[in-house]
């Protein structure tokens, strides 16, 4: 693997990279990396010796990685996102309670890319991000791609780290930032199912229900309690990108405004806004999603010329609004009936 390192990199790192390899990657056959199976061991420097992706560039998964992809999605500037589980040899996700027990090792992986963008980054990782259950706590980490998209290196996650500028879909750039750690722990840290968020009771990919071999107690999946089709994916998409914060437990600011679908309609249809950081006016109108404040907040506070009180939401993690968004959220609120 090591041909797929920059030319650029000091030929003293090389050699210490190929030390690193000799002793934790082998030949890159089949040897599991240290830090895989010491949860103490510190994540690799390189992700090329990390055991995660057989093909880097190609970002194919080594063989005992699951891949998933999470019903209910998380918005993230357009971006591509490839997620990957592990588990320890010989060790199950604990599915018995409500709350899943991830057994120490556990690593998860979510790397981000720009497919669908022609030109320069089409194609190209950004980020690899990790979270790993060490013995004493949870881990995270994100590796920065070099711009060619053939490496990516750990990175000091303290910071957010600006990349480069992406265009939007409405023409205007954007800049792509690779959040640190504090962020990670906003929006992973304050969820009820900390911190994993998009492999669980109530976002589980619907093709893992066949791998029993991951699970203590076959897991299922819950239906959200839509009434139809369009509710449906408003519900998702709310799950995906609103929950983890406001989900009216213990922990973060707001999280008291409980957005998950059980609760959805109670806490929004009709009822005024609760923020003292934030605009007055009603969540949710039935029947115009104009008028609403929870569409505002998403979708027009998001927009260049907006003058209004509202935070965009969600307010963490993206730098352009959602134009899906537009879409999901005023068909379902436009189709609401005033009760
Ligand atoms: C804006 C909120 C937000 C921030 C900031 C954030 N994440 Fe996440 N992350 C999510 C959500 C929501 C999911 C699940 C949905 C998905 O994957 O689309 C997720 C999923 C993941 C996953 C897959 C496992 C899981 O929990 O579902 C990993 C790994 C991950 N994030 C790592 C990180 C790391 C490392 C950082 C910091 C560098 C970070 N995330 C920052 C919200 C966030
Ligand atoms: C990272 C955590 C986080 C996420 C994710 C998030 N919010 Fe918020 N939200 C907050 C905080 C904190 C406030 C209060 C501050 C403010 O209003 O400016 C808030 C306020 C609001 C308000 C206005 C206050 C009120 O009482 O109604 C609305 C509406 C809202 N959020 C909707 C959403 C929706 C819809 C999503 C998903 C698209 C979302 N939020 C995602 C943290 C979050």
């Amino acid at each position: 693997m090591l041909h797929r390192r920059p030319a650029r990199m000091p030929a003293t790192l090389l050699a210490l990279g190929v030390a690193l390899c000799m002793a934790s990657c082998g030949d890159g056959s089949d040897v599991t990396p240290r830090w895989l199976l010491d949860p103490s061991a510190p994540l690799p420097q390189w992700l090329s010796e990390a055991g995660v992706y057989a093909d880097l560039a190609a970002l194919e998964p080594a063989g005992a990685w699951v891949s998933y992809v999470p019903p209910h999605g998380l918005y993230s500037n357009r971006a591509d996102k490839d997620r990957l589980l592990w588990l320890p040899p010989e060790t199950r996700i604990a599915t018995a309670d409500e709350a899943w027990v991830f057994p120490v090792g556990t690593v998860l992986i979510k790397t981000f890319a720009y497919r669908h963008v022609e030109g320069r980054f089409g194609d190209v990782a950004v980020e690899t991000r990790v979270i790993r259950r060490q013995p004493d706590g949870w881990q995270y980490g994100v590796y920065h791609w070099d711009a060619a998209g053939r490496q990516a290196r750990l990175a000091d996650a303290r910071w957010p780290e600006s990349r480069f500028l992406l265009e939007d879909v409405n023409g205007s750039d954007f800049e792509y930032v690779i959040p640190g750690e504090l962020d990670c722990e906003a929006c992973h840290e304050t969820h009820t199912q900390a911190p994993v968020i998009g492999l669980g009771p109530t976002n589980l990919d619907p093709a893992l229900l066949e791998r029993a071999e991951l699970f203590t107690t076959p897991p299922t999946t819950t239906a959200l309690p839509a009434r139809d089709a369009v509710e449906e994916k408003a519900m998702s998409y709310i799950v995906g990108n609103c929950v983890h914060c406001h989900h009216g437990q213990r922990g973060s600011d707001n999280a008291a405004f409980d957005l998950r679908p059980e609760a959805l309609l109670t806490n929004t249809v009709g009822v005024p806004t609760d923020s003292s950081a934030s605009g007055d006016g009603i969540r949710v109108v039935p029947g115009d999603a104009a008028a609403s404040a929870l569409y505002e907040a998403v979708v027009e506070a998001w927009k260049p010329d907006y003058s209004g009180d509202f935070k965009p939401m969600p307010p963490v993690g993206i730098v352009t609004g959602d134009h899906d968004a537009a879409a999901i959220l005023s068909r379902w609120i436009d189709s609401l009936e005033a009760p």
